[in-house]
């Protein structure tokens, strides 16, 4: 089991560059599943959950070329309508959306109940909800998902969706986009990552127009061609470094982003105290005075993403007085304000809501990342604290950051991957 180990108390300083988005990638890899033929995709950011769904690619028969580090061929010419791997399915969220690919190239999928990271019940009644509009017969059952297109088909449709959600609005973009006839897609999530993949299926001559807004029309196609297509930048990957910047109290200039796209996050990094220079695709994090207090709620896009709360929190905790998070996207998203209290947070959970009373500093100790962005956080908090802390279970955090302990290593932080007791004594008794 791999952890990390901090010497903390540092401030980081220098200049980060960002990968490309994990949540857009996890989409666009699947939907190259949709073409007879290849898609170049490129900065696909180097995470376990991207390479998940590569190996399940391939389990498919498709063929995958890594051309470099972050580009990769991937070729579905001989992809036939088969069973997804059970068990590499079941280990990530994004499997989900095999379930549109394959109904939209076979008109059927078997897939498995997806994964990731557990913050709580994830019910997918949405995706299902769109499917079955769309004309296919959808079954769970013993933790798999059967669809099949009632007539071999899938035709375009109305749907409005309960919930707001991420996953259901691209998962129904993919399946309607080869659908015969025209989607209208109501109360559709906005998030980056959806305009992303829209924009890569239409490249791959898809018609789908409205990405971004609430209201997606997708005009189906009868085939999608290869495509040459660049990754956005992560944005949550990007927040994540503003705030090691923050609450570390340093200068960090973070490259290869989108400013817009992270306005949420600037504009309450802001309201912190936390000095933020906007470039055109840069923006400078840092602080030169007290961080105070605010309070936080997480929203869909454009709100302030719940990708980024655990990780506010830390700077919260760190801020001059009383802030709240309120958590109002997933029902169980604080299962690392308890690590944070053994760190010295004062950090009290009430239903959805954290109640967070500043103090002057955190302390370095043993703890362990209950899912990827908390774990980050932690992370973070170890950055920032005196002392040696010891995050377990970093096999959450390497799904979505590439390279995170040599980014930050890159900035100054003294933070090493080991994966024995023996090897924490030896950082130990080299830090001092
Ligand atoms: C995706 C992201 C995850 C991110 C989240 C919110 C991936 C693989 N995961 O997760 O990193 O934290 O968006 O930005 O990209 N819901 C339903 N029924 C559904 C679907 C969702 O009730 O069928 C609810 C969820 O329980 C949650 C809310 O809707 O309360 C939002 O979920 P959604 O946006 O779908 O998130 P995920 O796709 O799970």
């Amino acid at each position: 089991m791999e952890k990390y180990v901090i010497n903390g108390g540092k401030p980081l300083y220098g200049e980060i560059d960002v990968s490309g988005a994990k949540n857009a990638a996890v989409a666009i890899i699947p939907a190259a599943l949709m073409v007879n033929g290849v898609c170049r995709l490129e900065n696909i950011p180097q995470i376990s959950d991207a390479d998940m769904l590569m190996t399940i690619l391939e389990h498919l028969g498709a063929k995958i070329r890594m051309v470099n580090r972050n580009t990769v061929e991937i070729d579905c010419t001989d992809v036939r309508y088969t069973d997804a791997p059970y068990d590499l399915m079941r280990r990530i969220r994004a499997s989900y959306y095999l379930i549109g690919a394959m109904l939209g190239r076979f008109g059927a999928a078997k897939t498995t109940m997806p994964g990731g990271c557990n913050f709580g019940v994830r019910p997918i009644d949405q995706h299902i909800k769109g499917m079955t509009a769309l004309g296919a017969d959808v079954e769970v059952t013993g933790g798999f998902v059967y669809a099949k297109a009632l007539d071999g088909k899938l035709h375009g449709t109305r749907i409005y969706l309960d919930k707001v959600s991420v996953g259901a609005t691209m998962n129904i973009i993919l399946a309607a986009s080869m659908a015969r006839g025209r989607t209208v897609i109501e109360n559709a999530a906005k998030e980056p990552h959806i305009v992303d993949l829209a924009n890569f299926l239409n490249s791959m001559g898809a018609e789908i127009m409205g990405a971004g807004t609430d209201v997606i029309k997708i005009r189906g196609v009868e085939r999608l061609h290869g495509a040459v297509y660049s990754v956005i930048p992560d944005q949550i990957e990007a927040g994540t470094f503003m705030i090691a910047a923050a609450a570390t109290k340093g200068d960090v200039l973070v490259t290869n982003v989108i400013p817009k796209h992270l306005e949420p996050i600037t504009s309450k990094m802001r309201k912190i105290g936390v000095n933020i220079e906007e470039f055109d695709d840069s923006v400078r994090v840092w602080v030169d005075g007290p961080l105070v207090r605010t309070n936080v709620k997480t929203m869909p896009h454009p709100g302030f993403p719940t990708d980024m709360q655990p990780q506010i929190a830390v700077t919260l905790a760190l801020a001059e007085g009383t802030s709240i998070v309120t958590e109002s996207i997933f029902e169980n998203r604080f299962k690392y304000a308890d690590e944070l209290s053994r760190m010295g947070a004062c950090i009290k959970v009430e239903g959805n809501s954290a109640i967070i009373d500043g103090v002057k500093k955190l302390t370095g100790a043993r703890v362990s990342a209950p899912d990827l962005r908390a774990g980050a956080a932690l992370v973070i908090a170890g950055l920032a604290a005196d002392g040696i802390t010891v995050v377990d279970d970093i096999v959450y955090i390497q799904r979505g950051y590439e390279n995170f302990e040599e980014k930050l290593r890159s900035l100054g932080a003294e933070i090493e991957k080991v994966s024995s007791e023996k090897e924490i004594q030896k950082f130990r008794l080299r830090v001092g």
